[in-house]
């Protein structure tokens, strides 16, 4: 029996570099949800997947003597293997280079070409590699940081789409459904920057070969960010799944999110996703972690040492989800000895001992203890609510409260002391045999 469905998502992965923990973070906090929902009785889908179009997959392909295709293979099973090894289920994984998927982003764009909002012109710009995307501030020889090179001019005939036309009823379902985009401090942030009007965007490209061909005008393919946001959808193509009931991302990708995306829905006459989280990033010596920067940690040797449960336990119990928060192995190895290994472990083996020794091994059906039971239920509320506001550290500290009330009271009750009174006296040089 289940409650109803709940289907969410992670970003999909550009194919340019291999998993990182910041990638891991992105991946883990919406498994988290789908565990929480499907606790709760909901049917529950979680699609990830890779982002496999574009320039810099061109070149990071033609760097290694490979293919798009063939390179986009490996790092693709990369990320795949990685959410494997990080024990984290995922229901479909979405390639932009599968079948399905160039079909429905054709069907996308018919459906737009038919209702009117798509037309044919030039446009010439300056043009950021790394995040696939033209620069509207930049100035001919400014620095692209993400290069530290001047940003390339491209100049090309695309299709483009009518963004500017959705500029209120995009300020309407802000306003009518304040859940849309979270938290609400990024919800301010686009508010403000819709209000301030939104120019058409240029959703195919001449100028590159590697994406999904135009069906309508085989000269073009696809402008990555329209391929890639359609996966939501091709990801559960056949299934009654869409709408999305989450998008949980980063910060630097709400505005394709929380602006383009329901754009392009509405000019399709497609229902919307029900909501769009924005999150922070996890930082390196104060750097956000990337292979452009060369900080990355990578998640799975840490799994592998420490187990998965610490390495989820100590990014979210550490870093506030919708902040940006750092990484440090001492933080990690300092969560693990004070609240895995002292706090809960040693709670854990204390309590099993007792019942070991006391109960002969079975644990007594009994009303419990009045504190402790408020404490839990207490702290089981909170914690959930926590969740509902993808407030992880929040919730995870609450979880500690409950471990804290049931110290107490194994202290206060002095059960620890009397289970070790009533331990066999060590045995010595006399006795032993
Ligand atoms: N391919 C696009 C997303 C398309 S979604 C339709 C993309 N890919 S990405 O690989 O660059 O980033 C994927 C996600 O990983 C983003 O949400 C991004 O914020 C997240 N992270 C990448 N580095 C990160 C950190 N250092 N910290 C936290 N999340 C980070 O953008």
């Amino acid at each position: 029996m289940t409650i109803g469905k709940y289907y969410l998502t992670t970003p999909i992965y550009y194919v340019n570099a291999a998993p990182h923990s910041g990638h891991a973070s992105t991946t883990i906090a919406p498994h988290t949800i789908a565990r929480l929902k499907r606790m709760q009785g909901y049917d529950v889908v979680l699609t990830t997947g890779t982002d496999e179009h574009g320039t810099k997959v061109e070149r990071a392909a033609r760097a290694q003597g490979k293919t798009p295709k063939e390179y986009a293979d490996i790092i693709s099973a990369d990320f795949k293997n990685t959410w494997q090894k990080l024990d984290i289920q995922i229901d479909r994984f979405q390639r932009t280079t599968a079948e399905n998927h160039a079909r429905l982003v054709n069907r996308l764009f018919e459906s737009l070409l038919a209702n009117g909002y798509i037309y044919k012109g030039t446009y010439t710009g300056l043009y950021a590699v790394v995040s696939e995307a033209f620069v509207n501030d930049a100035k001919p020889g400014d620095i692209d940081p993400e290069t530290g090179k001047p940003y390339e001019e491209v100049t090309e005939e695309n299709y483009f789409f009518k963004l500017s036309a959705f500029q209120d009823r995009l300020l309407e379902l802000y306003e009518q459904h304040t859940e849309f985009i979270q938290p609400d401090f990024r919800r301010n942030e686009v508010l403000a920057f819709v209000k301030q009007g939104l120019s058409d965007v240029s959703i195919t490209r001449t100028s590159i070969s590697w994406g999904i061909p135009v069906q309508h005008d085989l000269k073009h393919v696809f402008y990555v960010w329209f391929d890639a946001l359609a996966t939501y959808m091709s990801a559960v193509d056949g299934e009654d799944r869409w709408p999305a009931d989450l998008h949980l991302i980063g910060k630097e990708i709400l505005r394709f999110h929380a602006i383009y995306w329901p754009a392009f829905l509405m000019a399709a006459g497609w229902e919307l996703p029900k909501r769009v989280f924005a999150h922070g990033w996890l930082l390196f010596e104060n750097d956000k972690m990337s292979k452009s920067r060369g900080n990355i940690v990578r998640p799975v040797p840490i799994a592998e040492v420490m187990g998965v449960d610490a390495l989820r336990y100590f990014l979210f119990r550490e870093i506030p989800f919708g902040q940006d928060g750092s990484f440090s192995f001492d933080a990690l190895v300092g969560r693990y000895n004070s609240d895995l290994a002292n706090g809960l472990g040693n709670l854990a083996s204390r309590t099993l001992s007792m019942i070991q020794q006391y109960r002969g091994g079975i644990v007594p059906a009994s009303g419990g203890d009045p504190a402790i039971t408020e404490a839990a239920t207490a702290g089981a509320n909170t914690a959930l609510a926590a969740y509902d506001s993808f407030d992880f550290s929040k919730a995870l500290e609450t979880v500690w409260t409950i471990i804290a009330a049931v110290d107490k009271f194994i202290v206060e009750r002095d059960l620890w002391q009397e289970f070790v009174k009533s331990l066999p006296p060590p045995k010595t040089k006399d006795t032993a045999t």
